[in-house]
């Protein structure tokens, strides 16, 4: 008799161009895994808002703001998209204006507290669509979301790598600045979670750094 293998849960958590997303899109292809890619939620909203005129500094006109924001998932191949009044997000969420203004909204608890629900919701969908589990990215995924995951990982790597990354994509980022903010804020700050298995992707290639996740979890 076969066993059905269990639902797992993959946490990885970083600064920003730390390769969270590569590895992550890798490790969902090999295993099955519905991809969660929670930094793209937070700047959806930001865009969002933005577009609005609430600014961070308005806590009223933000808090009414985020009660009218209706949030579906739709997936883009094994990607879960956040739409947003049935929207998707669009190119601009990887835009400098979004860049710039992403850690101060991702700052602001009521925004944290308006995903964390639609975030831990994501098993559900997951498991509706078939996959053998989740990978979610982020910056608290394996201290606040998923803190019991079966795999907790954090990335970093040397800033300047992680600035050459970005420039060959293509995009103007200013990531030290977005990490000292993630890193610094009172609510739910970037951290290497207690337990989480850190790896250094500074000297590393994408495939050995998948090669170290993937290892740990077929021995599994
Ligand atoms: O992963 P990213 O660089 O696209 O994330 C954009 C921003 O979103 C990041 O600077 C901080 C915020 N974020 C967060 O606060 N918590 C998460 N779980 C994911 C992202």
């Amino acid at each position: 008799m076969t066993s059905t293998p269990s639902f797992i849960i993959i946490a990885i958590d970083g600064g920003a161009a730390s390769g969270k997303s590569s590895t992550s899109k890798i490790l969902a292809e090999r295993f099955n895994l519905l991809h969660v890619d929670t930094g793209s939620f937070y700047r959806h909203i930001t865009h969002e808002l933005l577009r609005r005129g609430v600014l961070p500094t308005n806590l009223a006109a933000l808090t009414l703001a985020l009660t009218e924001l209706n949030f579906t998932t739709q997936l883009q191949g094994r990607s879960a998209q956040l739409m947003i009044g049935g929207q998707p997000a669009d190119h601009e969420i990887r835009g400098q204006n979004v860049n710039e203004h992403v850690s101060h909204y991702a700052a602001i608890p009521a925004v944290r507290q308006k995903l964390l629900g639609y975030q831990r919701g994501q098993v559900a969908v997951a498991q509706q669509h078939g996959f053998r589990g989740l990978v979610m990215e982020g910056r608290d995924i394996g201290s606040v979301i998923f803190p019991a995951a079966d795999y907790r990982f954090f990335l970093h790597a040397d800033p300047i790598e992680r600035a050459k990354r970005r420039a060959r994509e293509g995009q103007l980022d200013s990531i030290a600045e977005r990490d000292r903010l993630d890193s610094s804020r009172i609510a739910s700050p970037l951290v290497s979670p207690t337990g989480a298995i850190a790896i250094d992707s500074t000297f590393l290639t994408l495939e050995q750094v998948v090669g170290k996740m993937a290892a740990l979890i077929e021995k599994s």
